[in-house]
């Protein structure tokens, strides 16, 4: 087994993948038509040619105008059930979903609807493809804060379906500070948190998410590699980041993926993950992510099966489901081990 089939068929874990962000060009079109929306594109290979990016708002102008598509419940299933396909495809066996209600509240579209139809396609994928997942709420944070709060109040009913509560959008000029009380009221409500963090914006960031915003884990999180104590403490406290390489490059967070830091996060005892964020968007679902990597850093099969054991233990879910998933891993190595 070369390295590409190594990592083709290795057991794979996603912790950061925004279900808006695997809308992909010819379903844009599709759902376009059925919604009757005029889209600013002739064809799916027009939106493509658009897809290039400086920065991470440069993303995001696009990123928001394409959802403008996702109007009803089947459209979010959809959605998420083609994502899904794709974890089958490249051997996911966990994803936990990052969605952005606000984006599509804004626009007079139900939350419920939003919810259901994301939440029916998980279901479907756990009985019929064998993966399970999370999903995970997120705040957009050029909003304001009194948005995030309608916003949380939308979502307690659904307590059932939603594991934890996110902030994403644009970090700079938003910093953690300002959904301090809103992320405080999630917790008191029983929700796990976590915030983007570092991936544009300043180490600063990264220190007031995990102490003003207690996450249980750091989104991107690689301009950690500014300040060598928080990196130290980072390991220290075996907080997890989850890093996603092809965007990164896309919106040149490194110019080169030769630049990235996570091989070098990875060795210093960071627990770092590999993930997607907006496949779509970025080039590339969870194989072509661990591929970039491997392809600009020499890599051992251990440190490359260490990314998706890091993912396992960063997990939302519980010991015992945690067990299940390392004893795949597991037999994965010990079967190549012995092939
Ligand atoms: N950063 C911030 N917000 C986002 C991202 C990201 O990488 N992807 C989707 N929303
Ligand atoms: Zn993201």
């Amino acid at each position: 087994m070369n390295q590409t089939q190594f990592i083709q068929q290795l057991p794979k874990v996603e912790l950061h993948l925004h279900i808006e962000g695997s809308l992909e060009p010819e379903m844009m079109f599709s759902l376009a038509q059925r919604n009757n929306i005029q889209l600013p594109f002739a064809t799916p290979e027009e939106v493509k040619t658009a897809y290039e990016f400086t920065n991470l708002q440069s993303f995001l102008d696009i990123y928001y105008q394409g959802a403008n598509v996702l109007v009803n419940e089947q459209d979010f299933y959809d959605l998420t059930w083609a994502y899904m396909l794709h974890c089958q495809q490249d051997n996911v066996i966990h994803t936990e979903i990052f969605f952005d209600p606000q984006t599509h509240t804004a626009r007079g579209i139900e939350f419920a609807t939003v919810v259901n139809g994301i939440d029916r396609a998980l279901q479907d994928a756990e009985q019929q493809l064998g993966i399970t997942s999370r999903l995970i709420m997120c705040f957009l944070r050029h909003l304001d804060e009194e948005s995030a709060f309608t916003t949380l109040a939308q979502a307690l009913p659904y307590k059932d379906k939603i594991i934890g509560i996110g902030l994403d959008s644009s970090e700079l000029g938003h910093p953690p500070e300002k959904f301090l009380r809103v992320f405080a009221k999630a917790r008191e409500e029983g929700f796990l948190t976590v915030a983007h963090a570092g991936e544009e914006g300043p180490v600063s960031n990264i220190y007031d998410s995990l102490e003003l915003l207690n996450v249980s884990r750091v989104d991107h999180g690689v301009r950690c590699s500014d300040d060598a104590v928080l990196v130290s403490e980072l390991a220290e406290i075996s907080m997890p980041l989850t890093v996603c390489p092809l965007s990164n490059t896309k919106l040149k967070v490194f110019e080169k993926m030769e630049q990235h830091n996570i091989v070098e996060l990875l060795r210093q005892g960071v627990k770092v993950t590999i993930n997607s964020d907006d496949p779509a968007y970025f080039g590339g679902y969870m194989t072509d992510n661990f591929l970039a990597v491997a392809n600009s850093h020499a890599l051992t099969e251990a440190e490359l099966a260490q990314f998706t054991q890091n993912a396992i233990e960063a997990s939302f879910i519980s010991q015992q489901e945690k067990q299940v998933l390392s004893a795949k891993l597991a037999a994965f190595m010990q079967q190549k081990a012995t092939s």
